[in-house]
């Protein structure tokens, strides 16, 4: 079989080493990849957003399973645009894909599924948002419609802030046609947890779940980022509340995209919050998290591929996938001023060292050569996994290979997994 990944980051170098380990695989190609991926696979230079290419590069090429990683192409249509060369891919239609791409057609999915969720509203006309905002009063959650690269979300505290972030959207435009919409929503109190399901247009089965770390600063301080470090299992997440999760947002979502003549294939990722009653849905996202594949995917003790064969197909109920019953941690590795303007080309030693450790995988997500050196290309860079029988040698073993790492210019959290 011969596979495409397409992405750039640790998520696509993390699915990349679990497909290369598929005795089913006999060619593998990633579009573009990155140095880490460079002696996993082929690399192919198309940028992941560049839909025509890599539908060209997949028919030319005689492909028989694409793996998108992020949600750019898949927004824009790569699946059907492979669909309509007769080539596979594991990820969703451009309809199906509005799950992410438009955070209002996904509360409408979600209520007329029956899925719990936020109350919520959507406005186009600032007056009648911030009428709105008035009569909820604070907490308040404020989203820009569409994709804004992770900063559309204000969890407003005071009806002050919910207001500037309505402003900043709606009249302001700050995140331009993204925002010509706010959804504003009730702000719900728990524990965010990330669960993935491999999903075949009708049925799914569990990928997993992971607690994302998203803030950039020790003790969940200072601004937003992609995600910090993962710690998988989520501590607490019982089975029961596993099966919860599928029975009560993952298959309604899937019938509803079903109903509505777009079924959803592909990995579908619900960001939950953990409440006093019972799981909420927060968003979904249809793809893979990052670092949440990273800390995954290392855990996965069978074949990947069969499994995502099957989505493809609409069999997934005779795929099965089993795991290692270890906890897996993950620390992200940023360039220094992530998430907001950091360098590039700073060089990074000891990789080697650092991947010598008893478990420990470091994956790249930024990074390109530069003669024989590594050097940072990215906001998040490096992504260091371990795996241990507890969380606690996990986090010791993933902190180990991060000083092992010789990089002044870069920074990472020191508390990933210490609390969660
Ligand atoms: P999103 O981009 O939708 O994942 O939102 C970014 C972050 O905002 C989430 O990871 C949550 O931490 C937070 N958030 C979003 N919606 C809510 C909500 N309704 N209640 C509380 N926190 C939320
Ligand atoms: N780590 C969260 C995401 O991939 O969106």
């Amino acid at each position: 079989m011969r596979v495409l990944v397409v992405g750039s980051g640790g998520r696509e170098h993390a699915l990349v080493r679990a497909i290369a380990q598929s005795p089913m695989v006999t060619a593998l190609f990633c579009a573009p990849g990155n140095p880490g991926i460079a002696p996993l696979a082929t690399l192919v230079p198309i940028p992941a957003a560049d839909v025509d290419a890599l539908t060209s590069f997949a028919a030319a090429n005689a492909i028989d399973l694409v793996v998108p990683g992020p949600e750019a192409p898949l927004v824009a249509g790569l699946a059907d645009h492979l669909a309509a060369r007769g080539v596979r891919c594991c990820g969703p239609s451009a309809a199906a894909a509005r799950l992410e791409g438009s955070k209002q057609f996904a509360k409408e999915v979600a209520d007329a599924a029956g899925i719990p969720t936020a109350r919520w509203e959507a406005f186009t006309d600032s007056h009648h948002a911030l009428d709105f905002v008035q009569r909820r009063g604070a907490p308040l959650v404020v989203k820009a419609d569409g994709l804004a690269a992770g900063k559309g979300v204000v969890v407003a505290q005071t009806v002050a802030e919910a207001e500037a972030a309505v402003i900043a959207c709606l009249r302001d435009k700050a995140f331009g046609h993204a925002g010509a919409t706010v959804v504003i929503e009730e702000c719900l109190v728990g524990h965010e947890v990330s669960v993935f399901a491999l999903c075949d247009g009708r049925d799914a089965i569990f990928l997993g779940a992971a607690r994302d770390y998203k803030r950039v600063g020790d003790g969940d301080i200072g601004p937003n980022t992609g995600g910090m470090g993962a710690i998988a299992p989520p501590p607490g997440f019982t089975h029961d509340t596993q099966a919860l999760v599928m029975e009560t947002i993952i298959r309604p979502a899937l019938a509803e995209m079903a109903r509505r003549g777009m079924p959803f294939t592909g990995i579908l990722f619900a960001g939950l919050m953990l409440t006093e009653q019972g799981p909420k849905l927060i968003e979904f996202n249809v793809r893979f998290g990052d670092p949440e594949a990273e800390t995954l995917l290392p855990l996965l003790a069978s074949d990947l591929v069969p499994a995502l064969v099957a989505a493809c197909q609409g069999d997934i109920a005779g795929a099965t996938l089993t795991w290692r019953a270890e906890a897996s941690v993950s620390v992200v590795m940023a360039g220094a001023g992530y998430p907001n303007a950091y360098q590039r080309g700073s060089v990074i030693g000891g990789l080697e060292r650092a991947a010598a450790g008893d478990e420990v995988s470091v994956f790249h997500a930024g990074t390109r050569t530069d003669g024989d050196k590594i050097v940072a290309d990215g906001g998040r860079v490096l992504v260091v996994n371990a795996m241990a029988p507890s969380l606690v040698q996990a986090r010791e073993r993933a902190y180990a290979a991060v000083d092992a790492i010789v990089w002044p210019e870069g920074f990472c959290r020191r508390d990933i997994g210490s609390h969660f």
